[in-house]
């Protein structure tokens, strides 16, 4: 019997209408546009609004619309993975609570986190649920409300990140196409250089935290870009020898958007050069689990059924890591 791979099927994306400008960000905090766009390469980030809005309501408008192109029901849904690291609650599990809204009553599911590498953990569980042969749809989300959690008196976090999210189908093939590697890796040791203090079980959430605003999203960003610059080309280079890509061979390089310097960082070390290297950091800032996905949606139109793909990311934690994948169709 042929092996079972797992396919992306389709794509959808989805962001928040509020566009927040570099010029915005000038007048709260002490930043200039010129500087954001030559540190980071962002030009602006969106932003969720409204009483009562979470994550959930951006995922869930993202899986509805996937669910359309693939013309499928939500009741056909098997498994859904929620990654993000701005859950609307500490529980229940905003899988569930997107299962609920769109109506998927046959899926079970669950949240991950691992940061800006959550949507590459996502789609590797989905891919071995999917190869088990078990599972024939399951849909895996990666989004963030990242706005939640800034400090938008720090000018150091708060012009980075934005909001907004996207979900892939992954669905069973014996053609040669789909995820076919995945190199992910952890070390925890490097958790105090990018985290949320508190809100957690070893800082419960009291007059003191919130005074000392341990809520927000802390980062050593120097610190960060040094892991995140080496380890997330390396880790891209390592996919493709061990496949025996060659730069040639891969057809799109798809980065977390966390810094244009640290994309092309990846780029040059892979030998891809920018044409085959998706961006939309400039539109979208840093939005941690919704930035591959996001791409993936924004690229759509141009992706080739065979075409090699190299998925990588890096993320607080330390999170990070490659996934290969052949994709599955062509433009529609
Ligand atoms: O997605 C998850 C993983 N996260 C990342 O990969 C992020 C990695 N880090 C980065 O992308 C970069 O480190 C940042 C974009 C966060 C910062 O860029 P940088 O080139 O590393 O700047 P820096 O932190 O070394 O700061 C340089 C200077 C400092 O001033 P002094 O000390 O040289 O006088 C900062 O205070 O720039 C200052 N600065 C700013 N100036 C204007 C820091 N933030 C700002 C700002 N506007 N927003």
């Amino acid at each position: 019997m042929s092996q079972l791979h797992a396919a992306i099927t389709a794509v959808n994306g989805y962001v928040p209408d509020e566009v927040v400008t570099n010029f915005d960000l000038e007048k709260i905090v002490d930043t200039t546009d010129e500087w954001i766009r030559s540190r980071t390469g962002i030009i602006e980030r969106r932003k969720l609004t409204g009483e009562g809005k979470g994550s959930s309501d951006m995922a869930v408008p993202a899986v509805e619309g996937l669910l359309e192109k693939r013309g499928i029901s939500a009741k056909e849904i098997d498994l859904l993975i929620c990654a993000s690291v701005t859950p609307d609650y500490v529980f229940p599990a905003t899988s569930n609570v997107i299962c609920d809204k769109i109506g998927a009553t046959n899926a079970w599911g669950y949240d991950l986190s691992a940061a800006c590498s959550g949507f590459l953990f996502g789609l590797e569980t989905g891919r071995r649920f999917i190869e088990s042969g078990q599972y024939k749809k399951v849909v895996v989300v990666g989004v963030d409300k990242m706005s939640a959690i800034l400090n938008y008196e720090d000018r150091n976090t708060c012009i980075i990140f934005g909001d907004g999210g996207g979900a892939v189908l992954l669905e069973p093939t014996t053609e040669e196409v789909g995820i076919m590697d995945s190199i992910l890796k952890v070390d925890g040791s490097g958790r105090e250089f990018l985290h949320q203090k508190a809100g957690g079980s070893v800082l419960p959430p009291s007059h003191e935290t919130i005074d000392q605003r341990l809520h927000y999203v802390y980062q050593e960003g120097k610190t960060v870009f040094k892991f995140a610059v080496t380890n997330m080309a390396e880790v891209s280079y390592d996919i493709m020898q061990r496949n025996n890509l060659s730069s040639d061979d891969v057809d799109w390089l798809v980065p977390h958007q966390a810094n244009k310097r640290i994309i092309d960082a990846t780029a040059n070390r892979m030998g891809v050069p920018s044409e085959r290297v998706m961006l939309n950091i400039q539109r979208y800032g840093n939005t941690t689990s919704g930035t591959l996905p996001l791409c993936l949606w924004d690229y759509e139109n141009q992706l080739k059924k065979g075409d090699n793909l190299i998925l990588a990311a890096f993320g607080g934690g330390f999170t990070w890591g490659a996934i290969y994948i052949k994709w599955a169709y062509d433009p529609k």
